[in-house]
């Protein structure tokens, strides 16, 4: 059973698991075990200066060759400051930025262009909107239930459900999830993979202070409280949800109305009374009394681990609960799929007759394009992590999106037939991977298209349902399309990928075996 959805593509990840990028706590030790074990870390950079941002960048390329991201608050960051974040960002290449509380349009729009994936985390259906038209790539659906700062008021599942069936981006579910069953819960409403935090806090690669790594395993369930009172460093009226300690329970005076008091330090810098700072490694003070952030899973942390361990652990967790009944689609992400569901493509319950394909025939004939639409999306996809120019970037995540959402559609009409879709990897993917050169693997792209567009072609006279067969023409037509993109680019660019990869075995007519 895997686990590997179309945003694990996206990101360059083998498990749709993502560490959150959780302000001082998810430093480059974390985040490169994280992104090693094969999910997908990003660093918790919120109102850092760029030299220290720059090199925690560097500090987990030391550790770790897969990708990774940085988190920012705009709305905690002045304006200067947040510009000058987002170029070390997009200097040092990083493969995604998220932004959390407040959409920064221009900070989306630089990284974008600098073919940066954005990702945009939010608490409600009106928020996922506005983050699909400002062009971010990926939305993290944040529910109530999180810990740290809630953005909404609405619940992971209510949320999930809307954002889902509303917006057409790969979603990312937030809030409460600790193990395999919150993991495989959030694939079978829809999301592509989950974001923890609080479950991430408690490892031993975190920089939070062993103090609030052992309040989060002590922990009972429905211990948190959502609240405002941290509030220093933050726009007003933004809540979080913490442990219960002297602050909440309002021991240590109004918090809007006191005089903000030191209860601690960071090296030179003081930490006030009420301040949203939680408590770090390299600090000392009063810890009882800072942001203990946690989600409302808590209950179900035990135990301090290493990253990759827990990571690990809540996939094969995950892995196990799905297997048996309906499982959440891996490909899609999209809702346990029951393959005695009725037949829509009726005329192929008795097809042989004029010549159409049989529905083993179509079957097969669906599976080898599907196996050759999983590779070409693979080979998108590290095309995307390794162009470094912004234009190539942007043309190999457009091929991307194209692939997988031909992906989607094969896989659907499979699972219309009952047939089960294959999981294969076409042999293309190999054949792509020894092609040197992101130009030349563009160009291989393009020429797979053309491959597809033949097999469409053939197949096409002997579909006898209408809808499939108009479904098909227009694969045809958009393969086509994107094809002719790609050839354009690289001809005005020089063209030189093109004729590289004209001597490339797809030219034969060959995708290879499936792998
Ligand atoms: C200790 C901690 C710090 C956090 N800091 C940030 C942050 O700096 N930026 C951000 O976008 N989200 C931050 N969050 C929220 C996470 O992005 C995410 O929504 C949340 O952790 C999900 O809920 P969970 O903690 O129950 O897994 C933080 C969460 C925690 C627990």
């Amino acid at each position: 059973m895997d686990l590997h959805t179309p945003v694990c593509d996206l990101l360059c990840c083998d498990t749709p698991i993502v560490l959150a990028g959780m302000g001082g706590v998810a430093r480059s030790e974390l985040v490169a075990a994280v992104s090693e074990a094969g999910g997908f870390g990003f660093l918790g950079m919120v109102r850092e200066a760029p030299g220290f941002i720059a090199s925690e960048i560097e500090a987990v390329r030391d550790r770790t060759s897969r990708p990774f991201g940085v988190n920012l608050i705009p709305a905690a960051t002045r304006p200067d400051l947040l510009a000058a974040q987002v170029a070390v960002c997009i200097e040092a290449r990083v493969h995604a930025v998220t932004l959390f509380w407040d959409l920064a349009r221009d900070a989306i729009a630089r990284l974008r262009d600098a073919g940066v994936l954005v990702v945009c985390q939010i608490g409600s259906l009106a928020e996922a909107r506005v983050a699909q038209d400002a062009g971010a790539d990926i939305l993290i659906a944040q529910g109530w239930e999180a810990g740290g700062h809630v953005r909404g008021q609405t619940v992971l599942a209510a949320l999930l459900r809307d954002v889902v069936c509303q917006i057409d981006l790969p979603v990312l579910a937030a809030g409460g999830i600790v193990d395999g069953a919150g993991l495989a819960n959030a694939l079978t409403m829809g999301a592509q993979g989950v974001v923890m935090g609080t479950a991430f806090v408690a490892t031993e690669e975190s920089f939070a202070h062993d103090y609030h790594k052992r309040r989060i395993i002590e922990a009972e369930a429905d211990a948190t409280v959502h609240t405002d009172v941290f509030h220093v460093n933050w726009p007003v009226g933004a809540h979080v949800r913490v442990l219960p300690n002297s602050v909440t329970r309002g021991a240590r005076g109004d918090p809007f109305f006191h005089a903000t008091d030191i209860i601690g330090a960071e090296g030179e810098r003081p930490i006030q009374l009420f301040s949203t700072d939680s408590p770090l490694r390299s600090m000392t003070g009063e810890f009882e009394a800072m942001a203990l952030y946690a989600g409302q899973g808590v209950g179900r942390l035990s135990s301090i681990v290493p990253a990759g361990e827990r990571l690990r652990d809540i996939a094969g967790q995950a892995k196990a609960l799905m297997r048996p009944t309906g499982r959440a689609e891996p490909l899609t992400g999209r809702a346990s799929i029951e393959l005695s569901s009725p037949v829509c493509y009726g005329a192929h319950a008795n097809p042989t007759y004029m010549g159409f394909a049989d529905r083993d025939e179509l079957a097969a004939d669906l599976n080898l394009l599907l196996e050759a639409k999983h590779a070409a999306a693979r080979v998108a996809a590290r095309l995307v992590a390794e162009a470094s120019d912004p234009e190539l970037r942007n043309l190999a995540r457009t091929i991307h999106a194209n692939e997988v959402k031909w992906r989607g559609v094969l896989f659907d009409a499979l699972v219309e037939l009952k047939v089960e879709p294959s999981l294969k990897v076409g042999g293309f993917y190999d054949n792509a991977t020894v092609i040197k050169g992101v130009e030349a693997r563009l160009a291989f792209l393009g020429r797979g298209e053309d491959w597809v567009v033949r097999k469409l072609r053939v197949l096409l006279p002997r579909v006898a349902d209408d809808r499939l067969h108009a479904t098909l023409h227009q694969m045809i037509e958009a393969q086509q399309s994107m094809a002719a993109c790609a050839q354009d680019t690289l001809t005005r660019r020089g063209g030189r990928g093109a004729s590289a990869a004209g001597a490339a075995s797809i030219a034969r007519d060959e995708v290879g075996p499936a792998a």
